[in-house]
């Protein structure tokens, strides 16, 4: 088998504008939909800089032991490792998230679950969460980020995912309101009640999995995308444990995949749940389904 030729201008002689005309030729060469953007993000990494000193610093020279993690990190992207597990970070909700192989990197869909919570709860009192399959807390730090007095609890089954999840709530200053707990789905917090539960869960059918792009096949955890036969089983058994930890008038809001919300409206209806919403994503997929408990509890 022929190898893949290796992104190595000679150190010492190139400047920022012309390695990053070389890595985004060599990125597109091997499939790279977003070569020139991958590349500029690399090298601002690289460099510690914003990727907009790069126009203003173009003539400057890389340094050897620079162009050298350049070209290490290029060959990385090329074989289709995802810029923010190079980079370890990801920005999501305008704040920054620490990633790594354990966690699912952030998507920009998934602010749609966060748009929703500011439009069902305009309100500045107490308010408690908890964020199912919490992964790298996004959605739990985006939460506590938008009201003074909200707290809550992140959930995740992976031990790896909670470690970086307490790590950014750290970072965030949110550990006095967000705390973390490990297991499945509700049963950590199986005694207590919430104003929301809040959940981006695996939706992605098994048979599915194979289709996806190498970037999220490779690199991403299985476990945070394998929903089973028709991508619902976590989905399927959040819905109906969802009620027993619910306060009076508090929404269930889930992320589900293109094509889910139908089903995932039904299973909420047949839960008890009313009030049913769906909600599109930018792309005008129906990204998100909530639903409300309004039976007081005995
Ligand atoms: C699709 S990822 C979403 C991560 C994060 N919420 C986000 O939006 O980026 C799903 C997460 O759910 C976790 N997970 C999967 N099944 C679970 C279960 N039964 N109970 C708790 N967490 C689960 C996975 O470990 C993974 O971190």
């Amino acid at each position: 088998m022929s190898q893949r030729p290796e992104f190595s201008p000679a150190p010492g002689s190139t400047t920022i504008k012309v390695v990053l005309n070389q890595a985004e030729r060599f990125l597109q060469r091997n499939d790279g939909q977003t070569a020139r953007l991958d590349a500029e993000i690399l090298l601002g990494f690289v460099l510690g800089i914003e990727r907009s000193r790069l126009v203003i610093e173009a003539d400057t020279k890389l340094e050897n032991d620079e162009a050298e993690a350049f070209n290490g990190l290029v060959n990385k992207r090329a074989k289709h490792e995802p810029v923010a597990y190079l980079t370890g970070a990801k920005e999501f909700w305008s704040m920054s998230f620490k990633v790594d192989p354990r966690v699912l990197i952030p998507r920009p869909d998934t602010e749609t679950v966060l748009e929703l919570v500011q439009e069902l709860f305009q309100t500045h009192k107490p308010c408690r969460f908890v964020d199912v399959g919490c992964g790298s807390a996004c959605i739990a730090c985006g939460l506590a980020s938008l009201f003074a007095r909200v707290s809550g609890v992140a959930v995740d089954r992976a031990e790896g995912a909670l470690s970086v999840a307490k790590q950014n709530i750290q970072n965030h200053g949110l550990s006095a309101r967000v705390e973390t707990r490990l297991g499945d789905l509700l049963e950590p917090v199986s005694h207590e009640r919430f104003d929301i539960i809040c959940a981006n869960l695996p939706y992605i059918p098994t048979a599915a999995l194979d289709d996806l792009p190498l970037d999220i096949k490779l690199y991403e955890p299985l476990t945070a995308l394998d929903g089973g036969v028709d991508g619902l089983d976590c989905i399927r058994r959040l819905i109906s444990q969802a009620p027993a930890n619910l306060d009076y008038q508090g929404w269930l809001i889930m992320e589900v995949g293109a094509g889910q919300a139908d089903q995932v409206d039904q299973l909420c209806s047949r839960a008890g749940l009313v009030e049913i919403q769906r909600h599109k994503d930018l792309s005008g997929i129906e990204r998100v389904v909530a639903a409300q408990w309004l039976l007081k509890p005995q």
